[in-house]
């Protein structure tokens, strides 16, 4: 009777059906805004940490800004790269002493320990032997991740750290994102009571799939790895994070290589963009991706990948696109990773999580992740806000992250995580504290050998059972 009554007095039927969802919206209260950390160097921890850079590709000479930026903290003190206009740059930017400069890793590590720290970012498959070499010497290490290509390198990798006593920190730089960080605050502050299930999505953009995965350096599993380990043991390592202690015991997983095949390749096409008829029609061309942009003025990543001889103009670029990987038509490639793969895991306790790698989204890296607890929901996209619906009170609350006053530019990539991943490195051997890294030796290795589990159910077909030991 009540019911009826309060409809008849909202004067119409829609308009009573929308008032009474209107009461039962959740409010969204914004608990905090965002907060500003005061930058380490600026925390009485001065010391200077030397370090060898071994890799200055994108991620090598990314890490380098830091000792532009904080001078007092890091200096670069020599550096290997085979490629001759890297090494030009580097000398430029950091002023190292000619003969510490080299072409190969291995004449760096026959010399005396010459540096507290090295940071290895060579390719995925040029890991496993330095990262082992230079823990011999004593060298403190920032790893690149994937931290090698198979279960038993990995496993090296952190006995030879532990046996020498030598901190190791890996790239995992989703672990060290802000919202990553706050996320895992209010998990363990219990603000969504136990978790009970985590869905978790990466988009990894139409046109950057096909620049990396279709075209470019991580497109072939023999010549670097599988994608689940290249691209997403980020994602499955931020998984086993906010899970805290729990192991995951049972995996499945199914993947394919979609569309970027020759069967798919659209009639009349030519074998380079730059000379093909139906290039237009194409969202993967090589015009669109790189010359467009670089026409425009736009010349950092993903052109500046594709300049690789470090001269930055239309004609390099154009005579790139004519010659090198970068200018094939993505149905003609020698590719062979998958564009989508989804991941199930069953962890102690009965939890349950499921992530999908998905290469065919507009977004770009910005994460999908849905947290559903026994007290309550937590949401979030990219970089945030996280919205917190809390089952008790009906209220949604809004959570931002905390991020220091100054952040370099050029270590400003994955949200300010790359930032906060160098920052740590450097703090964790000026104050020989490894407590101050988040992707240490042992979280870092469960997580892999969890990815590598993923990856055998998918090629065995079957639901893989994960033992103590991760295997
Ligand atoms: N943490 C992240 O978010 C992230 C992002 C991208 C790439 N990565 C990883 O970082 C690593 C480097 O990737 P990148 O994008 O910088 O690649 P890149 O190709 O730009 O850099 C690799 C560098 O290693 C150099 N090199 C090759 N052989 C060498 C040798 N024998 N000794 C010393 N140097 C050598 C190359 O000349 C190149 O400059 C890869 O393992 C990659 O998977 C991590």
């Amino acid at each position: 009777m009540d019911f009826f009554k309060k409809l008849s007095k909202s004067g119409n039927k829609t308009q009573g059906a929308s008032s009474a969802q209107e009461s039962k919206m959740p409010k969204t209260e914004v608990h905090d805004t965002i907060d500003f950390e005061t930058p380490r160097p600026d925390k009485g921890d001065v010391k200077r940490v030397t370090v060898l850079i071994v890799g200055a590709g994108s991620r090598g000479i990314c890490y380098t800004y830091y000792a532009l930026n904080f001078p007092k903290r890091m200096k670069v003190v020599g550096a290997v790269d085979p490629r001759a206009s890297v090494k030009e740059m580097l000398k430029l930017m950091h002023r190292i002493d000619e003969d510490k400069y080299f072409d190969d890793w291995r004449e760096a590590a026959e010399r005396e320990r010459f540096a507290e720290a090295v940071i290895i970012a060579t390719p995925d498959r040029l890991h496993k032997d330095p990262a082992i070499a230079f823990a011999k010497k004593g060298y403190h290490i920032l790893l690149e991740k994937p931290m090698a290509v198979t279960p038993e390198d990995c496993c090296e990798i952190v006995n030879a750290c532990k046996e020498n006593g030598v901190i190791l920190a890996v790239g995992h730089v989703m672990r060290y994102h802000p919202i990553s960080r706050r996320t895992k605050e209010l998990l363990d502050s219990g603000v969504i009571g136990d978790i009970v299930h985590i869905q978790h999505m990466e988009p990894i953009g139409y046109w950057h799939f096909a620049h990396s995965y279709v075209r470019g350096n991580w497109r072939n599993e023999e010549e670097s790895t599988f994608a689940l380990l290249a691209k997403s043991c980020h994602d499955i390592d931020l998984i086993c994070f906010w899970m805290g202690n729990r192991r995951c015991v049972k995996v499945s997983s199914f993947g394919t290589l979609s569309h970027f095949t020759k069967e798919n390749q659209p009639e009349g096409a030519s074998s380079r963009c730059l000379d093909c008829s139906v290039e237009e029609a194409c969202p993967y061309s090589a015009q669109k991706v790189y010359l467009k942009k670089a026409l425009r003025g736009s010349f950092g990543w993903p052109v500046s990948v594709v300049c690789s001889n470090g001269v930055d103009d239309i004609e390099s670029l154009t005579d790139a696109l004519k010659t090198g990987p970068y200018g094939r038509c993505v149905y003609e490639c020698d590719n062979d990773v998958v564009s989508n793969q989804v991941v199930n895991m069953e962890f102690e306790g009965g939890q349950t999580a499921a992530f999908t790698m998905m290469a065919f989204t507009r977004d770009l890296g910005a994460r999908k992740t849905t947290i559903y607890g026994t007290k309550g929901e937590l949401r979030c996209t990219g970089g945030g806000p996280i919205q917190v619906f809390d089952f008790v009170t009906n209220k949604e609350t809004q959570y931002q992250a905390k991020i220091v006053g100054f952040m370099p530019m050029q270590l400003s990539a994955h949200g300010g995580a790359d930032y906060y991943l160098i920052d740590s490195f450097i703090s964790a051997v000026a104050n020989n504290d490894p407590s101050l890294i988040i992707s240490g030796p042992d979280e870092t290795l469960r997580s892999h050998l969890l990815v590598f589990q993923a990856e055998k159910s998918r090629l065995e077909n079957r639901v893989v059972h994960i033992d103590k030991d991760g295997q």
